[in-house]
C-alpha cells in the first residue's frame, strides 16, 4: 500500500485534489446528472404508475439521499483513499474492524456492473446523435419513430459497436486523471442541458397534453403503489444521486478540507432533482398526446423526444445537440462509475492509472455484452426480474445501492465517533444534529424497512 501523508503528517490523496469548491460540485453534479435523470426516471416513473411513485422518490431523495451523500463525502475526505482502503482504514481507526472494507468492495462491484449496462444505453444516445443529424425524424409519425428504435436496438452489431465506442471514450478520460477535462465538460454541459430541457418543456406545453402529463406525474394514485415500486423509488434515488457505491466517497477523497459538505450536497441534490422533474414534465405530455404508453420501458425517451424534435422548427439541430449533451452527461457519469475500481487497482496493485483504467474498462466492456444481447438475440431469455439487462439493473439499483447506503449511514452514524463526523461536517449546530438524526435513525431504518417489505 502506498503511503498518503504529506510532510506535515496530514492525509492527502494520491490522485490529486480538486482545484476549488466549485470544481468538486461540478464533478459530483456531472456524476449525478446523467441517463438516470433523463432516460431512467421517466420510464421507471411510467412503469410504476406516476404520481405516488414520484412523491415517494422525492421523499427518498430528501430524507435518505441527502444524509447518505453527506456521509459518503465525509468518509471519503477523512480516509483520502479509494473506497475499499478508506473503509478499512477508518473502520480500524474508529475502533471497529477492517472488515468494513467489504462495503467498499461491494461499491466497486456495483460500479462495474452498473457501467456495463449504462454504457450500452449511452451507446444508444451516441447512435441517436447520428440519426438526429441525418434527419430521419423530420416529420416522422409515432409509429415510424418506434420502428426506428426497434430496428436500432434489434441489431446487436450496431448497438454493440455503439457500446464499444462509448466505453472507449470513458476509458480515455478516466485514464487521464481526475481534473483535466472533466471540469470544463461539466461547466458547459449542465447549464446547456437545462436550457434544452426548457426548450422541450416549452414545446410540450404547447403541443403535448400538458395537463394530462402533469396530472400523471403529480396526482398520487396510492392504489398503484406496491412495496416493489417503493423499492424502485428508493433505488432510483440512489442511482440518480450516484450514492451507495462509493463513487461520491472516491470524489470526496479529493476534496479540500475547508469545503462545506452540507452546502455542496444540497447544491448537487437540487440540480439533479430539478433536471429529472423537468425531463418528466417534458416527456409525459408528449407520451399522452401521441397515444404512447408511459409504461413502455427503456425505449420511452428514445421514442418520445425524437418525435417532438421531428415536428419542431429547427428540430434536426435541437435533436442533434440534445443527444450530444445527453452523451456528455452519460460520459461524466461513467467516470464516477469507474473511479472507485480504478483508484483501488492503482493503490492496491501499484499499477499506473492508464493500465488500471484499461483493465477495468475492458472487463466492463465484456460484461456489457450481456446487456447488448438483452435487446435482440437474448430478448426472450427471461428470469427473475426479466432479461439479463433487467436483472443487472435490478440487482444493482434496487439491492446493492440501498444496501451500500444502509451500511454507509450505519458506519457514519454509529461507528464513527461524534468528534470525527462533527469535525468533517464542520459544525455542531442544528444542521449537524439534523444530519445525525437522519444518518443514525431515519435513513437506515427507512432503507431496511423498504428492503425487507419489498423482498419478502
Ligand atoms: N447518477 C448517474 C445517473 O443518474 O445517470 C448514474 C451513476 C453515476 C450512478 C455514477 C452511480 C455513479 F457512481
Amino acid at each position: 500500500m502506498l503511503s498518503n501523508q504529506d510532510s506535515a503528517g496530514k492525509r492527502t490523496s494520491l490522485h490529486g485534489h480538486w482545484s476549488s469548491r466549485m470544481a468538486f460540485i461540478l464533478a459530483v453534479t456531472g456524476s449525478a446528472v446523467g441517463l438516470g435523470n433523463i432516460w431512467k426516471f421517466p420510464y421507471i416513473a411510467g412503469q410504476n404508475g406516476g404520481g405516488a411513485f414520484v412523491l415517494v422518490y422525492l421523499i427518498c431523495v430528501i430524507v435518505i439521499g441527502m444524509p447518505v451523500m453527506m456521509s459518503e463525502i465525509l468518509i471519503g475526505r477523512r480516509g483520502r483513499r479509494n473506497p475499499i482502503a478508506t473503509m478499512e482504514l477508518l473502520g480500524k481507526e474508529e475502533g471497529s474492524s477492517g472488515n468494513w472494507r467489504w462495503v467498499g468492495g461491494m461499491g466497486v462491484l456495483a460500479g462495474i456492473l452498473i457501467l456495463s449496462y449504462y454504457s450500452v444505453i449511452a451507446g444508444w444516445t451516441l447512435g441517436y446523435v447520428v440519426k438526429s443529424a441525418s434527419g430521419v425524424f423530420v416529420g416522422a409519425t409515432a409509429e415510424a419513430v418506434s420502428a426506428e428504435f426497434s430496428g436500432f436496438v434489434g441489431d446487436w452489431r450496431v448497438i454493440g459497436f455503439c457500446h464499444t465506442l462509448f466505453m472507449s471514450l470513458a476509458i480515455f478520460v478516466v485514464a487521464r486523471g481526475v481534473e483535466r477535462g472533466l471540469e470544463q465538460a461539466v461547466r458547459f454541459m449542465v447549464p446547456a442541458l437545462l436550457i434544452l430541457m426548457l426548450v422541450l418543456l416549452g414545446y410540450s406545453i404547447n403541443s403535448g397534453s400538458f395537463g394530462e402529463g402533469v396530472a400523471f406525474m403529480f396526482t398520487p394514485d396510492w392504489s398503484k403503489l406496491t412495496w416493489g415500486s417503493v423499492l424502485a423509488a428508493l433505488g432510483q434515488a440512489f442511482f440518480t444521486l450516484s450514492i451507495g457505491m462509493g463513487a461520491i466517497m472516491a470524489y470526496g477523497a479529493y476534496l479540500p478540507e475547508e469545503t462545506s459538505i452540507t452546502g455542496a450536497s444540497a447544491a448537487v441534490v437540487t440540480a439533479d432533482t430539478s433536471i429529472a422533474i423537468l425531463a418528466g414534465l417534458a416527456i409525459f405530455p408528449l407520451v399522452f398526446a401521441n397515444g404512447l404508453d408511459p409504461a413502455d420501458g427503456p425505449g420511452l425517451v428514445f421514442q418520445t423526444l425524437p418525435l417532438a424534435f421531428g415536428q419542431m422548427a429547427g428540430g434536426v439541430f435541437f435533436s442533434t445537440i440534445f443527444f450530444v449533451l445527453l452523451s456528455f452527461a452519460a460520459w461524466t457519469s461513467a467516470i464516477g462509475l469507474m473511479e472507485p475500481a480504478v483508484a483501488w487497482v492503482v493503490e492496491h496493485y501499484n499499477k499506473s492509472r492508464s493500465a488500471a483504467t484499461v483493465l477495468i474498462g475492458g472487463l466492463i466492456w465484456v460484461i456489457g455484452l450481456a446487456s447488448v444481447l438483452s435487446f435482440n438475440v437474448l430478448a426472450e431469455t427471461k428470469f427473475l426480474a426479466g432479461t439479463l439487462f433487467d436483472n443487472v439493473d435490478y440487482l444493482t439499483s434496487n439491492i446493492m445501492l440501498p444496501l451500500g447506503g444502509l451500511l454507509i449511514t450505519i458506519f457514519a452514524g454509529w461507528v464513527m465517533c461524534r468528534n470525527s463526523t462533527a469535525d468533517e461536517l464542520g459544525s455542531s449546530g442544528s444542521l449537524y444534529k439534523a444530519w445525525r438524526l437522519l444518518a443514525r435513525f431515519i435513513a437506515p431504518i427507512g432503507i431496511l424497512f423498504v428492503l425487507i417489505n419489498a423482498v419478502t
